[in-house]
Order: C-alpha cells, then structure tokens, then sequence
C-alpha cells in the first residue's frame, strides 16, 4: 500500500467512527492480528471498531470504493485463520455491537448484536426461563456474530443443532455497504432464497453480520453430569447408544482419551477422576425439569463401562467439565497445534479414530495426536503436535482419511484458510463452482474476506 493511499484510508474511516476506533499502531493492532493457537498471524492495515449497524455499513463502503480487504473478527477464537488477517486487509472488529434487545417471551426470541459474547447472552437469559441451546467452551470470549457466520455448533447440537436451527433473523451488511434487515422471527417466510441461511456459516465472505434474531429453548435447571470411564470408542458409541434410547434429557455426550486427560490434569493440576487410568472416557450432561439423576444413574447400570463419576452440584459439574473443555487451553501451552476438526457417522467413529492414529504415527512418528470432540455428532477434533506449522501433508492425509469414511473435512470450525486446499476433497467441482458464483455475484471486488474458503 502506497503511503498516501494508506492516509486517506485512515482518515475516511476515523470521520466514520471516530479517532480512536481506528488502530493504526502495531501494539494496538497485535491483538487481533494472531489467532489464540498462534498458527494464523497477519498484519493488517488498521482494525475498526465500528459501534453500529450504519458505521458498519459506512466502513465497509469505504473499503470497497477503495478496493481494500475486510476481515471481520468477533471474539477471535476461531480456529481455521478465517477471522486473522493474512496481510494488508483492514480488520473490522463487531465488538462494539454488544446490545441485547429485551427477550419476547410470546416467540421466544431474542435480538443480539453481533459482538455479545456467548457468556453475556447467556447471563441476560438467567432467570427467564429460556436459554440458548448453543453453547461451546469459548463462550467468554466467542460473539454471536462469529458464531452465525461460522455455524457454530459445540456441546449441545445433538438435542438443540447447530446455530443455524437457532437462527430465525439476521441483519447484516453486503460488500457494497447495504444492509439487509430479515429480522421478524417468522417460522414460516418462504418468500424466495432464504439469504439470511446463506449467510450463516459464510465465514466473512459474503457478509458481515451485525446482529442476530435467535430462537431459544426452554430453560432446564435440573441438571446431572456424568464421567464415565471406557474400553474404547466402541464401547463410547454403544453407550452413547444406550443413552439415546433411555435417558431424555441426555444434552451432551462428549469423548475424551487417556493421553488427553493426563495433558489437561497436568496443565490444570487438578487430579485425575478415577483412581485408576482408562483408555476412554465419556462426558454426558443432562438436563431436565425435573431430577435426571434418576434416569442417567438407571442407564448407567445397564451400560459397559469402567467406572463413573456423577456430580448434581454445580461446583463439581464443573470440575468434571474442566477435564474436558480445557483440552484446548492444554494442547495450546504445549506448542502450536494442527487442528482437524471433522466428523463422521458416529457408526464410523470407532474405524476412523484407529485409522487416523495409525496414519499418524506412521506419517510423522515425532508428533503427538490428541483426539478429543462430540460423540453425540460425529465431530472429532484431530489435534497435532510436534508437525512444522506450514507441512501440511499430514492434515492433507487426515482429511483424505475422513472422505474416503465419507465424513466432512469440517464439521464446525469452517473452511478458513487452513482447510482451503482441502475443500474438494468433500464437495464437488460443480458444488465449488456454484459457490464461487455466489462470492462472485455478492462481493464482485473480492472484499469480504478474500481467501477464506477458496
Ligand atoms: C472444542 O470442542 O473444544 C472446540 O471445538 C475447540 C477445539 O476444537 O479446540
Ligand atoms: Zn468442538
């Protein structure tokens, strides 16, 4: 970028939002140039900070009469590169679009701004009687914003899906700065192509997402959690099978193994569950109006298991959730990690997790592979340590693996830049093509986010 060009960038963007919404120094901008596994950093231009829809649309005119690059950032804990920028784009922060409009309980929705947290929504549901049936171990930090345009999906998808069956309106801004407003709620509107469902999962590239109608779930207080110990995945598959047919409020079911635990014990220095160790462990939660205790603890005795810790209170519901949703936190102090996130029919889940580790041990005998996800969904997370972080002929072997299981290279993470490459491996040349058109037809500059997912 020429120094004057960059000027005027700077200035026409500050007049929209202000001088100190624009970060132009590099200890400003450092904080939403590298993702939080250190792999994706970039340097960016400069990060906006808009407060609003109309400064959102505003900024993003401006970059496209300028033929510079947006990348829209929520809360940054992508995983895929998709929300870091690669070099020279302006990032464009929706942090400041944290409002929550007050809960309609008659639809039982509630209108978010694109840069509240999970946790904050979360919050201003207590009380209600409803609450939000997506929920993942990032949400302190992750925005809904980030969370549509990524369809999300985390620990509750088995019973409530993933963000798009929780998305009933969106309002969000197209590449040449007009905004789209389909926010009444409807569960009926087949009025044409349905353009908000479009924009979910669009990663950045389509739209920018300034807020969200959400549907909501009623809110379940009773609640059980449990850690079962087991054989193997085939023993996790068939219990989770178990708990499908019995056990009602079954919310979550999530599998770890014992090189995981020992990781994330170590790193949290708590002590493990069971005296013992195990080859593999199960994490169910459920959650009714009343007691589920009852039921989980029925289904439990007639299950293959090793052992089982259950907790009712909240505090040791907690712990026993730590062990689980710390696996990130825990591989990312031990160096920057390769990270598949795909799935496959839980059927196939036992014949895939033995493939993918001997692969790897095969395929690069120094690393590490901790696998860890959602059993309740098929979506294993590949995590690899120990590999250089541009090789990527193992992450190429892996993905391979997952198509020829017939599974998807990207169960809830995105495309990003990290799996761009890849993405012919599940979709085909004509399915590729029909998506280029529509970039194409609604960002003809390439603004939005160029080079995520193609
Ligand atoms: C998780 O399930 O913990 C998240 O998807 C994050 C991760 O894969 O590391
Ligand atoms: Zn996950």
């Amino acid at each position: 970028v020429d120094q004057a060009s960059g000027e005027k960038l700077i200035t026409e963007l500050r007049r929209v939002v202000g001088d100190n919404h624009v970060l132009s120094e590099s200890e400003l901008r450092a904080r939403y140039e590298r993702d939080w596994t250190g792999r994706f950093v970039g340097q960016c231009q400069a990060v906006v900070r808009p407060a609003n829809t109309d400064e959102v649309a505003q900024v993003v005119s401006i970059l496209n009469n300028l033929g510079v690059a947006a990348v829209a950032q929520g809360g940054n804990t992508g995983l895929v590169g998709g929300g870091v920028p690669r070099g020279g784009e302006v990032v464009v922060t929706l942090e400041r679009l944290t409002e929550i409009a007050s809960l309609d309980k008659r639809s039982r929705q509630v209108t978010v701004g694109a840069g509240a947290t999970l946790q904050s929504l979360q919050s201003h549901l207590q009380g209600s009687g409803l609450a939000f049936g997506v929920d993942h171990g990032a949400r302190s930090a992750a925005t809904i914003g980030g969370m549509v345009a990524t369809n999300a999906g985390g620990i509750h998808a088995l019973r409530y899906g993933t963000m798009r069956f929780a998305v009933a309106g969106l309002e969000a801004v197209f590449s040449d700065g007009t905004v789209m407003s389909r926010m009444s709620g409807l569960v009926k509107d087949n009025a044409g192509y349905d353009l908000p469902q479009m924009i979910v999962g669009s990663e950045g590239t389509l739209a920018l997402v300034t807020k969200a109608r959400l549907r909501l779930v009623k809110d379940l207080p009773e609640r059980a959690t449990a850690l079962f110990a087991v054989d193997d995945t085939q023993s996790a598959v068939e219990l989770l099978m178990l708990l499908r047919d019995e056990v009602p409020s079954l919310e979550a079911a999530e599998v770890f193994y014992k090189d995981g635990l020992e990781l994330v014990s170590s790193y949290l220095g708590m002590h493990k569950p069971f005296a013992g160790d195990h080859p593999a462990y199960v994490l169910v939660e459920c959650a009714a109006s009343y007691d589920p205790t009852e039921e989980l603890a029925q289904a439990a005795d007639g299950a293959n298991t090793r052992d089982v810790a259950v907790a009712v209170d909240a505090v040791r519901r907690n712990e026993l959730w730590s062990y689980r949703e710390s696996h990130t936190e825990a591989i990312n102090a031990q160096g920057i990690p390769h990270k598949l996130d795909v799935s496959v029919a839980v059927s196939a889940m036992p014949e895939f997790e033995a493939q993918v580790r001997e692969l790897i041990a095969e395929a690069a005998p120094q690393a590490l592979c901790i696998l860890f996800g959602h059993l309740g969904d098929g979506n294993y997370h590949v995590n690899i340590l120990g590999l250089e972080p541009d090789d990527e002929t193992v992450d190429r072997r892996v993905c391979e693996l997952v198509a020829y299981c017939e599974g998807s290279i990207s169960a809830e993470h995105g495309i990003g830049i990290a799996k761009r490459d890849l993405l012919s491996l599940t979709r085909t040349e004509q399915e590729i093509e029909a998506m280029r058109k529509i970039k194409a037809a609604l960002d003809p500059n390439n603004i939005l986010n160029p080079g995520v997912i193609f």
